[in-house]
This record gives C-alpha cells, structure tokens and sequence, in this order.
C-alpha cells in the first residue's frame, strides 16, 4: 500500500533521521520523565505517586533502549485496537533496532509506546505528559498572538460591514482585496507551523518570538517554494457560487490539525475566517488522541486555548512559577488588547456552540503508517473527508504521511506522491508544511540543488539539510473530484 521507494531510516547519516533518533528523541523522552517527576513531586496521593514513579521508570527504560539501538518490542495490549496494528506491522519489519528502523514508523511507535505506560495506570491514564510544555509556549508567543487578535477583530468587523453594504464602488479592487486576505490568512495559518515543540530542543523563545510577528511573515513569503494558493481560492469561491446557485448548502473545510498552542491558535483564526467570509459554512477540525510528536493537538488543548482566551488576565498576568522563581511580574494586558481576546472568544465559542466548528478525534490519526493506505484501512474516515470540499493538512508530520515518507525525486508531482489520494479519490487535499524533515516533492528542476547550495543548505554531503529547519515551506494543492 506504501509508495515503491526507500523510506527514510534512523541508519542514515545524511537523513535529518539520524540525529532525530540519536539526540532529539532521548531530549523528548527526558522532558516526558521530568514532567511526569514535577507532578508525582506534587501530588499528595500515595498509590498515584506509586504509580507515577512506576512510569518514570518505564521511560527512562525506554530512553535506556533507544540510545542503546536495543530492538523495538511489541507494545503492550492496552485496551486500544490499533496497538494490534503496530505489533503486526513490527513483525512484518522484521527485527529492527531504534538506530536501524524506518523513521516514520519507529517515531510513531515512540509515541504510542510511551502512551501505554501511561493508559495501563489508574491514575494516569488521561494524563498529558506534553501539556505543560504547549500552555508555556503559547503563553511566551504573547506578542504574535495580541498582534493577530487586533488583527482578527479588525477584519472580521469589516466583513460584516461588507456584507451589509450592497456593491462596493469598485468591484475587481474588492475582489483583489478578498484573494490577498485570503492569503494573508492562509500563509498566518502555515507559518504557524514553523514553531512546533520538536524542533525547540534547538529554538529559543527569542527565536520563535521572530518567527510569528507579521514583519516576519512578509519577508518569509520568499521562502515558499511551491504556493497553490490561487487554485484553493478559486476553488473555494467556485463552490461559494454554486452553492448561491442551489448547490450543496453546507460548504465544509477540514482541517487536520498539528500542533497546541501557537498553531491551533492560528488554525482558529484561518476557520474563523473562513466562516466569516463565506467561504465555508462548517469548519471540522481533527486532533490527536495521544500524547502525539510532543506538541500535537488533543481535545483538551481546544478547551485549554478557549479557556485562555475566555479570561485572558488571569491567563497572562498570574505570574508562573519561573516568574515567581526570577522575579518578573508579567506586563498587564491593556483594556484594548483584554477586549481583542475577548472577542476571538466570543467569536469562536459562538461557532463551536452552533456547530459550524467542530472537533472530530479520530485514532487514525495516531497510526503507524502513511495516509497511502486510508482509503484500504480508514474507509469510514475517508468517505467523511470526501464530503468536504477541502481538507487541510497541517504541518510536517501530517506531509510526511501523504507523500510517505520516502525518498521520491523531489520533482515528483505532489498529485502522484499522493498515490491513492490524489486525483480520482475524491479529495481536495491544501498541504500547509513547514519543511522539517527531508522528503519534498512538486519542485522545479534544479531547486533542491540550488537550496543545497545556500548557507547551511547542505552543500554535498548529501544530505538535504535546507529542509529540516522549518526555514522553507510548501503550499500544495490536489484536486481529487
Ligand atoms: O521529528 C520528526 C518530525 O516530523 C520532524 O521532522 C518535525 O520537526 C516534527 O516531527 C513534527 O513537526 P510537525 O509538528 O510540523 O508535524
Ligand atoms: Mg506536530
């Protein structure tokens, strides 16, 4: 079911595979240990601090595995049918070692074996192992999120008045206006991805600070490589008209989320737009039900941002611990920047109440392999994406899986590396990815080997190292129906 080409391995020393298993995975799993020691250190009952060193334990055991290149076992039943999935496809693999494996499927296994040890517990079992590292970066990303909140309310204010004035005086201007915000709201929504807490082993606050204010995002349009905006806009403006013209009432937009916090928050901004502009009227949004590549979206982290945004003093001007530990006092929120929250939460509630924004989990999403095998494996899934008219796909992990993960030409047309989910399979599928790995289709003759030469690009070593900073992006579009 898989594309026919070498998927990339944790055994090669020019794939970014290499120093994610041998360095970023042992970080990941000792920030795991030391969130799970803080709350055993916390918490005054006995069996759940028992049972809570118990884990730690099991992860550092883990981590002992990995960076030991010891084989990946069989995960442990616990009680969820898709650990029979991983078992039976860790047979087929043969024996493999953490150091000689395929990335995509060992990185998966990584996060699904460390979910066990934590659904085998009574006390544990819905316990999010990466939640305190999503709450504290979103809360350092303060500066983009006020920004894109004054932002957000200015536009939406003005869609309203639009759409309450009759012909505006020049139409083609109004038109021009409409496809620029629409990118504008597109390319916040990508750039969002830019930051996600697996690459932060190697990002500072300052970094990513620079990485999201509005500045930063004009001179970044430069650096995406394939941009299929255009199509996805006309796309979207097509089945507005057809549906004014007695077509399908409901015009829905999915969104295969990434990650918490900074991410989810512009993922929110993108659906509310869309809703507010006409351009869908029902936005899905599919999250992870695992702890999942440390930042990933879960149910609860909808409620967390919500939450925040519904009392954003208390969210932004409650010192921290680390405050508390250097003694700062967080800047007040002025009245203006308190009321631009406000209104995201207003809004956003109001769309999740009445049902135009949803939240569908799904465990499909926590598998093992590439999306090459949904429509085989996930008919149920599959079948519900083809209702909406458009499925966005978020981030690097999630275009990894499209395209699976392997070593195609990076000239590969994006509609082929889609295999059984490109044209003909009845999705329209908008991929929104920060570059962080090596697999990239859909470029131009020439460019990977130009984007080698550039500073840090990799040079000749043969490895594709332009691509895993999360520096360039692509933008692609597949028009399955
Ligand atoms: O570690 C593997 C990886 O896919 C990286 O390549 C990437 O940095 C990270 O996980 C997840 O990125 P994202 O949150 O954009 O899917
Ligand atoms: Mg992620």
């Amino acid at each position: 079911l898989d594309p026919k080409l070498p998927p990339y391995s944790t055994a090669d020393p020019t794939s970014f595979a290499w120093p994610t298993a041998r360095e970023r995975w042992p970080v990941i799993i000792t920030q795991a240990i030391d969130d799970t020691y803080r709350t055993v250190g916390s918490c005054d009952d006995a069996a759940k601090q028992e049972e809570g060193k118990k884990i730690v334990a099991e992860l550092a055991r883990l981590k002992y595995e990995v960076q030991h290149d010891r084989p990946l076992t069989p995960i442990r039943d616990d009680g969820y049918p898709d650990v029979a999935g991983y078992n039976k496809e860790l047979e087929q693999l043969g024996p493999i070692t953490w150091l000689n494996a395929p990335w995509l499927f060992t990185e998966c296994y990584l996060f699904r074996r460390m979910s066990t040890s934590f659904t085998l517990s009574t006390h544990w079992k819905n316990y999010d192992v990466f939640a305190r590292q999503k709450i504290k970066t979103f809360r350092s990303s303060r500066p983009a999120v006020l920004e894109l909140a004054a932002r957000y309310k200015d536009l939406v204010t003005q869609l309203r008045s639009q759409k309450q004035s009759a012909a505006t005086a020049d139409q083609q201007q109004q038109e021009d206006a409409d496809a620029l915000l629409f990118t504008e709201m597109c390319e916040v929504c990508l750039w969002g991805n830019a930051t996600d807490l697996s690459l932060l082993t190697s990002l500072t606050y300052e970094d990513i600070q620079k990485l999201q204010g509005s500045e930063a995002r004009r001179q970044a349009e430069k650096n995406i490589l394939i941009n299929d905006l255009p199509q996805v806009y006309s796309h979207l403006r097509a089945a507005a008209a057809k549906s004014a013209n007695g077509g399908n009432k409901e015009r829905r937009v999915d969104i295969v989320l990434d990650n918490a916090g900074f991410e989810l928050y512009v993922d929110l901004v993108l659906a509310g737009y869309l809703l507010s502009a006409g351009l869908a009227t029902t936005v899905v949004l599919h999250p992870k039900s695992i702890p999942w590549f440390v930042s990933d979206v879960l149910p609860g982290d909808f409620a967390s941002l919500l939450n925040a945004l519904a009392n954003p003093r208390a969210f932004y001007e409650t010192p921290t611990d680390e405050d508390e530990l250097q003694g700062r006092k967080p800047e007040k929120l002025t009245d203006a920047q308190a009321g631009e929250l406000a209104f995201l939460f207003e809004e956003w509630s109001r769309f999740h109440a009445e049902g135009q924004l949803v939240l569908r989990p799904n465990r499909v999403w926590t598998g093992p392999g590439s999306f090459w095998r949904l429509p085989a494996e996930a008919k149920e899934l599959v079948e519900d994406l083809k209702q909406a008219e458009l499925v966005v796909f978020k981030g690097d992990l999630n275009y990894r899986k499209l395209v699976g993960d392997v070593a195609w030409d990076p000239t590969t047309p994006f509609t082929d590396a889609l295999g059984p989910l490109g044209p003909g399979s009845g999705l329209n599928i908008l991929a929104l990815r920060t570059c962080k790995a090596d697999v990239v289709v859909g470029l131009k003759p020439g460019e990977d080997e130009k984007l080698r030469q550039t500073e840090g690009g990799g040079g000749d070593s043969g490895a594709r190292k332009w691509a895993w900073s999360g520096k360039w992006a692509v933008v692609s579009f597949s028009k399955g129906k």
